[in-house]
């Protein structure tokens, strides 16, 4: 009897430790260098949109970490949408993308905000006009895609840029080589409490985050401004279910939640505890934690410096 509840309880302990595992990050070493620097021109470039003023990269700057810091970003005639602009860094480890993770992978993302009427408003036939009539862009693709301009390999073009954008931090150096010099003492204090308050419980894997969908309220219900996974499967009981966001840079993608209803890392660590951990953490321990964000913030890649 003895035996078997051990067994039990060692097979349950292994399971919860493999579902909570945070893994590092490197810097990616699969890609194609030069399609990264043709994704990015493109990510960067505004005559992509229907009156030539919005770029990807309006909405998510590179050198902030792929967010704009603003409540509702602007498209085009000053337009703005519902939901807070999630960061593109990461991204390429989410197990799907968007809030209510309604694309499947980067290429599937990347041509909604093209046509998107409140984001780009532009129409494909449009696009390819557009690049087929610049030279950098006939020669580059001419180069890199035997089928030269398409707009599958526009789309590609831009999510190998996107899959460059991976930001290594001394966190995981520690998780790397296990160095504790490396963070400082109020960081890994705060990791700790990280883990006891249950919030590696969905902030987890590579990007602490980015691979499960989860229920925001689970302890008290909360109304945002979109109803999450319901609006992609119409079931019930998906109602205000989100992917779990990215913590990686967490300090500089501010506002937060989907809605950007919070600003500051201290109301939203108080507010997790409350609304997702079921915990009144105290002011001491919320501020080691946003102590240890210091140590997700990472160097951004050679792409964008
Ligand atoms: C007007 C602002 C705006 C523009 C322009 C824009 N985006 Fe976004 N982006 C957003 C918003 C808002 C979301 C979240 C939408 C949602 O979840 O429903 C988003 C989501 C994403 C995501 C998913 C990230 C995640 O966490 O799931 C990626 C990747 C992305 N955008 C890439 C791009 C690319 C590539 C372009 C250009 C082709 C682009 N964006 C143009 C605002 C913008
Ligand atoms: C039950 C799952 C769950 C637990 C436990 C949980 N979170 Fe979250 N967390 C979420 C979800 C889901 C969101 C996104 C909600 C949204 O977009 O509106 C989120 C959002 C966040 C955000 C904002 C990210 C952003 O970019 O908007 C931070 C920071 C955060 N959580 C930290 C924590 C901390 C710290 C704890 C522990 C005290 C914690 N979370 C516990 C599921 C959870």
């Amino acid at each position: 009897m003895k035996t078997i509840f051990l067994y039990l309880s060692l097979s349950l302990w292994l399971f919860a430790f493999e579902a909570n595992i945070i893994k590092p990050v490197s810097t990616p070493d699969d890609l194609n260098i030069r399609k990264v620097y043709l994704g990015k021109d493109l990510f960067r470039d505004s005559k992509l949109s229907k009156d030539g003023t919005i770029s990807c990269a309006s909405c998510h700057p590179g050198d902030t970490y792929g967010t704009d810091n603003l409540k509702r970003s602007k498209g085009v005639r000053g337009q703005t949408g519902t939901i807070n602009t999630p960061t593109t860094y990461h991204s390429r480890y989410f197990f799907a993308q968007f809030h209510d993770g309604r694309a499947k992978d980067l290429k599937e993302q990347a041509l909604g905000p093209i046509t998107n009427p409140i984001e780009m408003d532009n129409t494909i036939e449009n696009v390819l006009k557009y690049v087929k009539s610049n030279n950098h862009y006939i020669v580059q693709f001419s180069i890199l895609y035997p089928d030269g301009i398409t707009i599958d390999n526009i789309v590609d073009a831009i999510s190998e840029f996107e899959k460059a954008l991976v930001s290594p931090s001394r966190f995981d150096k520690y998780l790397k080589t296990g160095d504790k010099s490396v963070m400082r003492d109020v960081e890994l204090e705060g990791f700790e409490l990280f883990k006891n308050y249950g919030c590696i419980a969905c902030h987890n894997g590579i990007s602490l985050g980015g691979n499960l969908f989860q229920k925001l309220g689970v302890f008290k219900p909360y109304e945002g401004t979109s109803l999450g996974r319901f609006n992609v499967t119409g079931k019930d009981e998906d109602k205000y279910y989100y992917r779990v966001p990215t913590l990686r840079n967490i300090l500089w993608t501010h506002p937060y939640l989907h809605d950007g209803s919070i600003d500051k890392p201290y109301d939203i660590i108080e507010f997790m505890g409350e609304y997702q951990s079921g915990l009144e953490i105290p002011k001491e321990d919320i501020k080691k934690i946003e102590q240890f964000f210091h140590s997700l913030t990472g160097d951004l890649p050679d792409v964008i410096k």
